[in-house]
Order: C-alpha cells, then structure tokens, then sequence
C-alpha cells in the first residue's frame, strides 16, 4: 500500500468528496485530509460534521475553485508540505449554465472539472509538493451511457479539435450531458498524457459511477434535478444501474490505496453499465490509451492555462 500521509480532495464539502474523506479517515497511516472547497463556511461546516463522524481531528482546509486560475495558485503556494495523495474530485455537468466561458476563455463546465484541476496538479509538480498517486474523477459519460450520454465522437482529436472541447464550440447546440461527456473524456486524456510526463506519480483516472444521494442534481434546472434526484436516481438502484455515496467514495480508496490500478488507465463501470464492479475501459476503448491523442488534449488545455507548462514535456507532438 503506498504511504498516504497527507491527502488533498479538490471539492470535499459534499457528496463524494466528503464521504472519501470520511473513508480515508480511517485508514492507518493518513495523518492530514486537506478539504480543498471554493466556500470557507461550507468547508468549515463538513469539517465539523467530518470530525463528529469520525473522531478523527486531522481536517484542515485550503480554497480552492476550480474556475478560478488564481484561487488555485494560491492555494499552491499555501499549501504548507508535500501532498501524497490528490482526489481531484471537483465538478459535475454543470447545468443549463455550464456553457457560460469563464475569464480564460473555457466553459464553466470546463473549467470546474478540468482546467483547475491541471492548474492545480501542475503547479504543486513545479513546486514541488506533490507525489503519490493523483486520482482524477472521470466518468461513464467519458465514453457514453446508453440514454444518457453520447459516446464522444471526435472527427481528428487534434489539439485544434480538443481545444475546441475547451471553448464549447465543439457542440453547434449545447447539451449539458453531451459536453459532460466530452469535458470528462479530455480530463481523462490529459490525465493520461500526464502519466507518462510523469512517471514518478501515478495518474489515475476513476469513475465513482452514478451515485445516488450527492448534491448533482442541485446543479440541474429544478425540474430536471427533481426527476433526476427523486425519480431516475432511485430507479436506477434499484435494477443495480446506481448506487449510494459510501459505494461510489470507495472506488476513490480502493484505487488510492492499491498500486495495482495502473497509472494512465481509467477505472469506471463494465460497459455500457454505470454500477458494479471497477474495469480498465481501455480493452472496450482503444482511443483512451492513444498517446497522440492523450498528448493533443494535454496540449490544447496549455492554450488556457495562460502560462507556460509547468513541467517540461515528454512525447509530445507538433500541434495541428
Ligand atoms: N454523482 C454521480 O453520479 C457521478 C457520476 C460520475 C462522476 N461523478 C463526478 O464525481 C464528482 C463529485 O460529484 P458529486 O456527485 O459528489 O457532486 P456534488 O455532490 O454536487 O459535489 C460537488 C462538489 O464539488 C464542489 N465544487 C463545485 N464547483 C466547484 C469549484 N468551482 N471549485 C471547487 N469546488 C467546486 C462542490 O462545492 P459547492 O458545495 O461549493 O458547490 C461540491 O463540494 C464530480 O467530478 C462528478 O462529475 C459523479
């Protein structure tokens, strides 16, 4: 098992990121859970809970918003010592507004479940503060769910064709679960890019599959969220097609504390299912293991970052 003494979660004071650091509260070994929130009351307030829950005082707080390039540096440099494991667990579909572009030019959708992240990850590795394993929460949605996410169907996946993923202009029409989809399928390219630019750290990417019980749907116009949370929610547990928050959290530990998921690989539900037990997609995807691809989508996220890369990179090929 790897040393895990210092975790940071990216989104903690909710739903799946709070249920892992109640999890990892337990695990012999943690010594720090670091909530990584855009909201200090709400950090505060399941700080507390955390601690009722688990008797554990080992819950700190740094700020954290992923849409925020700024915020994420700071909290960079605030962070005081080395960070063994990172859940990068931020985001969600980000609802009828998640194709509103942010001041770096990305949708909101983007931002929150990418773009901060890499900022994040990037700036602790020149920093020096990071090591272990990171874990980028993916999804289903990255490579399609039956009646609810298209698989995604790039033409080229040239870094121009991945950028425009960025920027929202890939889809003529917005729909909030196709670009859901495609958001959370570059995540988990540039994820991959970074595990081989990285090699001392591992990069894995890790569907909690649909979970029941998290605040998504608050991110949902109030008739959808009601269906979703109320109706399809429920439903989908009971034909074994969801789960709850302790289920879905647990496939953040297991990977975390097992060396045996492999760095650069995505971890979700057999498919087309979203419940069940955890699988490598790349035998069912060829396209996710494409190292061309993985490093096209690593370098259109670049364009964004309004610096240069952190780290200087390895494989990397002539932009199209
Ligand atoms: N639930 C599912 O079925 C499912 C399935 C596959 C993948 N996932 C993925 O799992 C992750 C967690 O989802 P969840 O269902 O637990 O969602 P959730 O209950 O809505 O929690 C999302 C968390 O992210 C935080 N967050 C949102 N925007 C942020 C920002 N800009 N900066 C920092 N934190 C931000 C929220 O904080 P606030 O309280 O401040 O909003 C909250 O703590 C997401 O990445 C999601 O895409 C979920």
């Amino acid at each position: 098992m790897p040393a895990m003494g210092t975790i940071l979660i990216t989104g903690a004071n909710a739903g799946l990121g709070k249920e892992a650091a109640r999890l990892l509260a337990a695990v012999p070994g943690v010594r720090k859970i670091i909530l990584g929130c855009r909201n200090q009351a709400k950090a505060m307030a399941a700080k507390a809970e955390l601690e009722a829950a688990t008797g554990a005082e080992i819950f700190e707080f740094v700020r954290i918003d992923t849409t925020d390039l700024d915020v994420v540096r700071a909290a960079v440099r605030e962070l005081p010592e080395r960070i063994d494991g990172l859940i990068l667990n931020a985001g969600g579909a980000g609802g009828p507004e998640g194709h509103l572009l942010t001041q770096d030019g990305v949708t909101g959708a983007f931002a929150v479940n990418v773009l901060g992240h890499a900022a994040l990850v990037e700036g602790l590795i020149a920093a020096r503060k990071l090591r272990g394993t990171v874990i980028y929460v993916g999804s289903e949605a990255a490579r399609g769910i039956p009646g609810g996410a298209p698989r995604p169907d790039l033409k080229t996946s040239s870094v121009d064709e991945f950028a425009t993923i960025a920027d929202g202009s890939v889809l003529p029409r917005f729909n909030t679960m196709t670009n859901y989809g495609l958001v959370k399928y570059m995540g988990t390219m540039w994820a991959g890019s970074m595990a081989r630019r990285h090699p001392e750290i591992r990069f894995v990417v890790v569907s909690p599959g649909a979970t029941a019980g998290t605040k998504a749907a608050d991110d949902m116009t109030p008739l959808r969220g009601f269906f979703f949370g109320r109706v399809a929610m429920p439903m989908m547990r009971l034909f074994g097609w969801a789960h709850g928050v302790e289920e879905g959290a647990e496939r953040y530990v297991t990977v975390l504390l097992d060396d045996a998921y492999a760095t650069g690989r995505f971890y979700a539900s057999v498919p087309p299912g979203t419940s069940g037990a955890l699988v490598d997609q790349s035998p069912y995807f060829e396209d996710l293991t494409n190292h061309q691809f993985q490093d096209h989508a690593y370098q259109a996220l670049q364009r964004f970052l309004r610096t240069e890369p952190a780290a200087t990179g390895r494989g990397d090929h002539a932009a199209h």
